[in-house]
């Protein structure tokens, strides 16, 4: 059944989204990309592999990320610690060579040469030779010296001395042709936050690898791999100071689970955590670049009829953001309700979707310059006139287009109560001016897609779809009937908008909702505005100086009204993230159930200013499991 919040397509003001300041798209010529994890790829029959690696590459993945470890039927290279299988390096080798043959050259890796998750084994890794080693005090990985020179080991070995079969026998630390990247491990720290002992290794390991195994010299990015594990839409628990402040870090890898919720799709915690020029992105400006390493569908009471939607709806956000994303992950074996895409089913399966915006992501355009560790493809880029519609939205889904939470590109982009504001269709804030039934007069104008009549903002109508039988603009038999399902869906790429004239059919009759590109909104201040806008005398306009994310020394230089610690122009009264061994000692979602990292530990040391971080410590934590991080801010 068709619900009066389903509004009407508005695709017919494609052309004129184009002048309109709503959009925060980005225009910078650099590319953005997307790609897959495949944990386990080395390990398929090799005909199999190279026919699963065909897949992936007509997917326009650009970047396959792979693991270095074990699974329940195969070892990791390091069996005991110090002792390594050449025969496992020969495989994983073989699968560098196909991807590099098969894509011929387009499409590299990223290398994660450990998993965290190996060290408990936890996340159904297999506790490996460190993990046995450390016998569940698997904090001193990272505080204890003796395995840091272990672990610098395991990556002089897999980097240096290793001769590759397929390379003419050099390193990996020179295969810069098809390796675009190195986690310094996969989640350090995993599930817990802050880092409570050892943080000293992130930049020590980064740093090995840059400096000494010398990926710096072959221009292969060094990536933290998503410390602590999963990141919450305003948490930092993957961009520690610790990470920013090691010249070592090229690139930091953020790992992030988010479902589609009620009021959001599950692109939107995206779309807000890359802001462009917010805290993080404004930090990040010239200084490192931001990878998605990890993002995957979450299955929700919705059920699956979603998983396409939802996949989409996150890749869609990260490319409008122009941040490059890696999805996690691929198998060829059943996706049941897991996060997991089966990469040999047909397209109308989740895998499609997938490709659909994989595809996208490849002509994206981005603020930052990858260009040193992934070429251009030839494709050009987009132009990124609008955002693409989500296509795959289910045709039971109680709203196709503009409900709250939906990204959006233009000031009518979203329902009329709603606003148009940093991408997301929100509720106006109780102080935003102008909404529907504020006083307006002609001085105090109403927000841009709302009219002013005797006194008050009038509601206003969305341009409804054109239906095959309601061409006629008097037809009576309208699309606002509940009891009618439209053949036309408002996402539908096919659709055409009803003209602004044509009202006379709309039931109650009404105002079109006004054009985006006629004004602005009016604000009191800069947070009732775009973030690339700021408040002029009462009406939001283009910034071109002290905007947000730009360099600033003092809070009268921006025109946000904030100059944040990291000496850029910020949004005033941002959520003080409590960070370093000084904050509130919490674990991420992943194990929110309590249980603390520092359980066992005595009384005392947990937290505070006297407690000892950087000492062995026994410690018991249940199970992980991947659980969405946006549940918390949902
Ligand atoms: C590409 O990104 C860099 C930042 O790395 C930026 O300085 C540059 O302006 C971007 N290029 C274009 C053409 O916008
Ligand atoms: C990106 O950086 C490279 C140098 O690393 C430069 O040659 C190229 O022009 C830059 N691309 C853009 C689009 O700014
Ligand atoms: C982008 O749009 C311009 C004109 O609007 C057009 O000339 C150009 O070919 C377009 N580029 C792409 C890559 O579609």
């Amino acid at each position: 059944m068709r619900f009066p919040g389903a509004l009407g397509s508005l695709l017919s003001l494609a052309g004129l989204t184009s002048v309109a300041l709503a959009d925060l798209r980005i225009a910078a010529d650099n590319h953005s990309f997307g790609g897959v994890n495949f944990p386990q790829l080395q390990f398929l029959e090799p005909s199999y592999r190279e026919e699963v690696i065909r897949a992936i590459v007509k997917t326009n993945a650009r970047v396959i990320r792979l693991f270095i470890r074990g699974d329940e039927h195969h070892g990791d290279p390091e069996p005991e610690v110090g002792e390594f299988d050449r025969a496992l390096l020969n495989q994983f080798d073989d699968t560098l060579a196909a991807i590099h043959r098969i894509s011929e050259g387009k499409t590299k890796v990223i290398i994660a040469p450990h998993d965290a998750h190996a060290l408990r084994g936890s996340n159904n890794v297999p506790c490996d030779g460190y993990c046995k080693k450390l016998d569940g005090a698997f904090l001193d990985f990272y505080s204890q010296e003796e395995y840091r020179t272990y672990y610098k080991t395991r990556l002089e070995v897999f980097f240096r001395h290793y001769a590759s079969k397929n390379f003419g026998g050099r390193p990996w630390s020179e295969l810069s042709e098809v390796i675009l990247g190195v986690d310094v491990q996969n989640e350090p720290w995993s599930g817990i936050w802050p880092i409570p002992a050892g943080e000293a290794w992130l930049c020590d390991i980064a740093t090995h690898l840059k400096d000494v195994i010398g990926l710096g010299d072959n221009n292969i990015a060094v990536i933290t791999g998503g410390i602590s594990g999963p990141q919450t839409v305003d948490g930092i628990q993957n961009t520690p100071d610790s990470a920013w402040n090691c010249p070592a870090v090229d690139v930091i890898g953020i790992h992030g689970y988010f479902a589609q919720g009620e009021e959001e799709t599950a692109g939107t915690p995206w779309t807000k955590m890359f802001l462009p020029g917010n805290t993080l992105t404004g930090r990040a400006t010239d200084k490192k670049l931001l990878l998605v390493e990890e993002w995957s569908y979450m299955n929700t009471d919705l059920g699956l009829n979603y998983k396409k939607q939802a996949i989409f709806d996150q890749g869609n956000a990260l490319n409008y953001r122009g941040i490059p994303w890696i999805y996690s992950h691929l198998t060829f074996k059943d996706e049941g309700t897991s996060p997991k895409i089966s990469i040999t089913r047909e397209s109308n399966y989740a895998i499609g979707a997938l490709s659909d915006v994989l595809t996208r992501a490849s002509r994206s355009r981005s603020n930052f310059n990858w260009s040193k560790y992934l070429p251009a493809p030839s494709g050009g880029l987009s132009n990124l006139t609008t955002l693409p519609l989500n296509l795959y939205i289910p045709e039971q889904a109680s709203c196709t287009f503009g409900c709250e939470g939906h990204l959006c590109d233009a000031a009518d982009g979203c329902r009329p109560s709603l606003i148009c504001k940093n991408s997301i269709c929100q509720q106006p804030s109780d102080s935003q001016p102008g909404k529907i039934g504020d006083a307006c007069n002609s001085k105090k104008p109403c927000l841009s897609h709302l009219k002013c009549a005797s006194g008050s903002c009038q509601t206003c109508n969305a341009r409804a779809t054109i239906q095959p039988w309601d061409r006629r603009p008097d037809n009576s038999y309208n699309s606002h009937n509940p009891f009618r399902r439209d053949p036309i869906a408002a996402n539908s790429p096919a659709a055409q908008c009803h003209p602004d004239t044509a009202n006379a059919f709309l039931v109650p009759p009404r105002p079109i909702c006004s054009s985006p590109a006629s004004r602005e909104n009016p604000c009191t201040n800069a947070q009732h505005c775009n973030a690339d806008q700021y408040c002029d005398w009462g009406l939001c306009k283009a910034c071109t100086e002290g905007c947000l994310g730009m360099k600033c020394r003092s809070n009268n230089k921006c025109k946000t009204g904030f100059c944040n610690t990291h000496g850029r122009c910020d949004y005033a009264g941002q959520k003080k993230v409590l960070a370093g061994p000084g904050g509130q000692g919490r674990s991420t979602t992943r194990n929110r159930k309590g249980a603390g990292y520092n359980l066992g530990a005595p009384k005392g040391q947990g937290s505070g200013p006297n407690k000892v971080w950087d000492v062995p410590m026994k410690v018991n934590i249940p199970k992980e499991e991947v659980v969405a991080t946006g549940a918390a801010t949902a």
